[in-house]
């Protein structure tokens, strides 16, 4: 979903071969007869409190023309199996408030709201651009 802006000239001559050239980088591509159909682009971090890695999902979609048939939780559950491998102690995810759909999706599949402490609530994501 993003901020539903085309990504630059700059990102699109880039990023493929950026990702390639990092540590760390977890990629799922989904096909159906043999057409693009979805993806999640992960990075690995890692958890001090678990002293363990941990995976986080930064880019998820499945095609318009592929949605509704199951995709998405077939790329999440390879997602998860990866992560195992990895010995990660979890996945992590940002999503939009507004983004109803894809916290449906996250919902059925077991994500839930990062909260340690009911009193303090749940964690924000907060960013300060460069
Ligand atoms: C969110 C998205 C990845 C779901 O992909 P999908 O392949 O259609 O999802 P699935 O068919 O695997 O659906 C899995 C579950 O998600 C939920 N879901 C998916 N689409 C939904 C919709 N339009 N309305 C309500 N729930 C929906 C349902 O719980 C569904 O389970 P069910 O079919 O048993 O009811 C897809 O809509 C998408 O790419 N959206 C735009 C990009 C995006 O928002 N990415 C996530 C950024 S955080």
């Amino acid at each position: 979903m993003g901020g539903g802006e085309d990504l630059s000239p700059f990102v699109k001559t880039n990023l493929i071969a950026a990702l390639q050239s990092r540590q760390g980088v977890h990629i799922v591509l989904a096909f159906v007869d043999n057409k693009p159909a979805g993806l999640a682009i992960c990075f690995e971090g890692f958890s001090t409190f678990a002293c363990k890695p941990l995976l986080n999902i930064h880019d998820f979609a499945v095609a318009p023309e592929f949605r509704r048939r199951g995709l998405a939780k077939r790329i999440l559950k390879k997602v998860e199996e990866h992560a195992h491998q990895l010995d990660c102690c979890k996945i992590t995810l940002e999503v939009l408030e507004g983004n109803k759909t894809a916290q449906a999706l996250y919902s059925a599949c077991d994500f839930a709201h990062y909260e340690l402490d009911a009193q303090m609530g749940r964690a924000l994501f907060w960013q300060k651009k460069l």
